[in-house]
């Protein structure tokens, strides 16, 4: 043996105490004798040294039986010890036992339940079927649709309707009045989740949640864990944000500048959560936080990583006072962690939520008129199975004690625990005591492999749901009708019957549900408001009810200095005659120097001035911009992205010279035509831009900010259009685009006129 891979070996030999109390060292590696798997395969992750973890895998609709995992211990046995006479296997995925149901028959009725598996459920006359009439059992262990339960016809004359009995359980408890109590129990191998039991109360609601009952192989699927998480994340977003303080739809989403909501962010990175999986888990945190951040509301994160030790990624403590740690810096700190770095092999989940209490006393010491304001979301990725450090059950305590400060009634909503179970084997009843419980909220998520973690969290601020936010927008790369609506929600065809019969035809986005902005040019004096029509997402038409064009707007202006048409302040808002209805596909972009536009920028906590959100998205001399263009040669319904490069600061000058090619602008005129308020874009440099033309007038010039490009910013109104006669050349010339009037001074978001 070489020298260096005795010391690389050196981590799992052991002194062995040998006779006359002579110590040598031997190796104690475990052995991969009588591990294997029938119909699956297995993992290592540190080969077969101590501490090493076996993890099972089987096919779709499969799971490993007896043992999900197997950890390599300091003597070179594996825990748990494989069976001699139980094979280990991977067994079809079963669901617990549907014949449960009181007052009604269960067809067919087996012994076992597996996967695809149907069961359809009646009740006996007198009674009515609630929930599922028929259920199939679905890969993740689960039943599809809700529990069936026949409810008497006469309703029993009881305060509580028939809390029914979920498949695998039992129930103790048969009458349902006021106090009454029912208790729930899960046949063997399976464990509950959620609650055990549950009171009537007078206003006729069970307290509680709806217990379920689950295998070790049992898991929730993206859906359920949207759904359930999303709808909760989201009204900690809207408690955290300061009443009074009203979007246009009346929603309480709103910049706050104190930040009165603290996210703590715990991830387990033992040796029994590989890495694969931890990096699943962090970019899902990334997600989070980065879907949170467009909610206008800027939380204080703390982060940590825990093994045997805690490792703390983002302290909360930096987040008071003048300079707050950045959204961007928090994610660079999380990719800066290195999973190969960490030298752990014990779980001290106790350790990781004492630190959490620490801070919080921290904060409450500094200031607790502050503390007493802020809402505390616990995030933890753990599969529960700690090792060192105690039970946490104490510390949670502790937790629960220092936020609602005697008054749990009244402060309950102050505080939010959650656990993501993540890792091979999650151990579910050490986690259910950690979490809140709170009638008809579910605090506690169980993943599959954490595979769908990040998929979830993307989902989790469900576009058609959340109104108030600008520029949100999907990303899908193949274009159809309707991937192209849900890109571009925002994006507005309008159509104008002018008087002397002639039609115009213009695009427009939409800022807010009643307002559409587009070219002033686009009008003549005599068009009439209520005869334009906007078609805008999945065809909405809709009418308008005026058209405002901007005060200095005047195509004349400069008429006397030979200029025949003066484009500044071509901008118009059309005012619809109802609100549309925003969804996936119908939404308002950002538009500069509006509050919703800070918040879409992350200037959170910061006074808001136009020149800020200049400085962020106009800083480089070139900066690529899109707008949308008919497709001419196709189908004139068809709507294409096309890309164009501004040219700004040292670059502006040049690109501005290219006007001149233009009937009528001479280098005498340039600068009284293209005044500052103009963007430049064309040319050939550094690349051909596309041209914009009839019938483009008006639509956005937009600019996408995110890094995850998941929330597209938009940017900038095309103020002028192209003169024809560019639009027929072969050769591109400059594009004249205008940003609404440039400055540092703010301006009001439409609405609030
Ligand atoms: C239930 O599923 C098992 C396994 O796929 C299958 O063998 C059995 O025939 C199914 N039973 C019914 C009634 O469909
Ligand atoms: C404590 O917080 C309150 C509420 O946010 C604030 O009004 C007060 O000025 C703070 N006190 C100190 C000493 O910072």
């Amino acid at each position: 043996m070489i020298l260096s891979d005795f010391w690389s070996l050196s981590a799992a030999l052991l002194i062995c105490p040998l006779y006359m109390g002579v110590s040598v060292l031997c190796e104690v590696f475990c052995k991969e004798e009588n591990v294997g798997v029938e119909g699956g395969h297995y993992t290592l992750t540190k080969k077969l040294e101590y501490g090493s973890m076996l993890i099972y895998h089987c096919p779709e609709e499969y799971y490993p039986y007896p043992a999900l995992t197997r950890l390599c211990q300091k003597s070179g046995t594996w825990s748990p010890t494989p069976h001699i006479r139980i094979v280990q296997k991977c067994k079809m995925v079963e669901c617990p036992n549907p014949l449960v149901l009181e007052s009604g028959s269960v067809f067919p009725s087996q012994t076992q339940y597996f996967v695809n598996n149907k069961t359809t459920y009646e009740c006996y006359s007198g009674y009515t079927l609630r929930g599922s009439s028929s259920r199939v059992c679905q890969p993740n262990g689960k039943w599809s649709g809700g529990t069936p339960i026949c409810r008497q016809d006469s309703g029993g004359g009881e305060r509580c309707a028939d809390p029914g009995i979920p498949a695998g359980a039992s129930r103790f408890g048969s009458s349902f009045g006021i106090d009454d109590k029912v208790m729930y129990h899960c046949d063997k191998g399976l464990h509950l989740l959620g609650s055990k039991e549950r009171v009537c109360q007078e206003n006729g609601q069970w307290t509680g949640t709806e217990p379920k009952c689950y295998y070790k192989h049992t898991y929730d699927t993206a859906l359920e864990i949207t759904e359930a998480f999303g709808s909760a994340i989201r009204e900690s977003l809207q408690l955290a944000a300061p009443i009074g303080d009203t979007d246009q739809e009346g929603k309480r989403i709103t910049v706050d500048k104190a930040g009165k909501l603290n996210i703590y962010i715990a991830m387990d990175i033992s040796d029994s959560i590989v890495e694969d999986q931890f990096n699943k888990a962090r970019n899902a945190v990334k997600k989070l936080i980065t879907k949170v951040s467009s909610f206008a509301v800027s939380p204080n994160y703390e982060i940590l990583f825990f093994a045997s030790d805690v490792v703390e990624v983002v302290n909360i403590i930096h987040f008071s006072g003048e300079n707050r740690k950045k959204l961007e810096q928090v994610l660079d700190d999380l990719d800066n962690f290195n999973y190969g770095e960490r030298e752990n092999v014990g779980t001290n989940l106790n350790l990781a939520f004492k630190t959490i209490l620490e801070r919080m006393a921290i904060q409450k010491q500094r200031n607790e008129t502050l503390f007493k304001e802020l809402h505390h979301v616990l995030i933890f990725f753990t599969d529960g199975a700690f090792n060192m450090g105690g039970r946490p059950e104490d510390t949670v305590a502790k937790i629960r004690e220092m936020v609602y400060m005697n008054k749990k009634e009244e402060r309950d909503q102050y505080l939010d625990i959650y656990v993501f179970g993540v890792g091979s084997d999650i151990f579910d009843e050490d986690i259910q005591p950690l979490v809140t419980k709170r009638d008809n909220e579910n605090h506690y998520f169980k993943l599959k492999d954490g595979t769908e973690l990040e998929e979830t969290f993307d989902k989790i601020i469900d576009e058609s749901k959340v109104v108030g936010l600008c520029g949100l927008h999907r990303n899908y790369d193949h274009d159809t009708a309707d991937t192209i609506r849900v890109r571009y929600p925002w994006m507005a065809r309008i159509g104008i019957p002018h008087e002397d019969g002639s039609f115009g035809k213009c695009m427009g986005s939409l800022v807010t549900p009643r307002f559409i902005l587009t070219a002033a040019h686009c009008f003549k004096f005599t068009d009439t408001a209520d005869k334009i029509k906007i078609t805008i997402g999945k065809n909405q038409v809709l009418t308008g009810s005026r058209v405002i064009l901007h005060p200095n707007y005047n195509i004349k202006a400069k008429e006397n200095e030979g200029i025949k048409e003066f484009y500044d302040y071509d901008v118009a808002l059309i005012e619809l005659k109802k609100d549309v209805d925003i969804s996936i596909d119908t939404r308002p972009i950002c538009i500069p120097c509006t509050k919703e536009t800070s918040g879409a920028l992350r200037l959170v906590g910061e006074e808001i001035t136009c020149k800020q959100q200049e400085e962020l998205l106009l800083k480089n001399p070139i900066e690529e911009v899109s707008f949308m263009s008919h497709d001419k040669e196709r189908d004139s319904n068809k709507d294409q992205r096309s890309d164009a490069k501004l040219k700004l600061q040292d670059q502006r000058e040049n690109c501005i010279e290219l006007a001149t090619q233009i009937d009528g602008i001479t280098s005498d005129n340039l600068k009284d035509v293209v005044t500052e308020n103009f963007l430049c874009s064309g040319g050939r440099q550094p690349t051909r831009d596309h041209v914009s033309c009839k019938g483009d007038s008006g639509g956005a010039l937009f600019k996408n900010y995110d890094d995850y490009r998941t929330i597209q910013r938009i940017w900038y109104v095309q103020l002028s259009s192209q003169p024809q006669t560019m639009c027929n050349q072969a050769s591109p010339g400059p594009t004249h685009l205008a940003s609404s009037p440039a400055g540092s001074s703010e301006t009001s978001h439409p609405d609030s006129r």
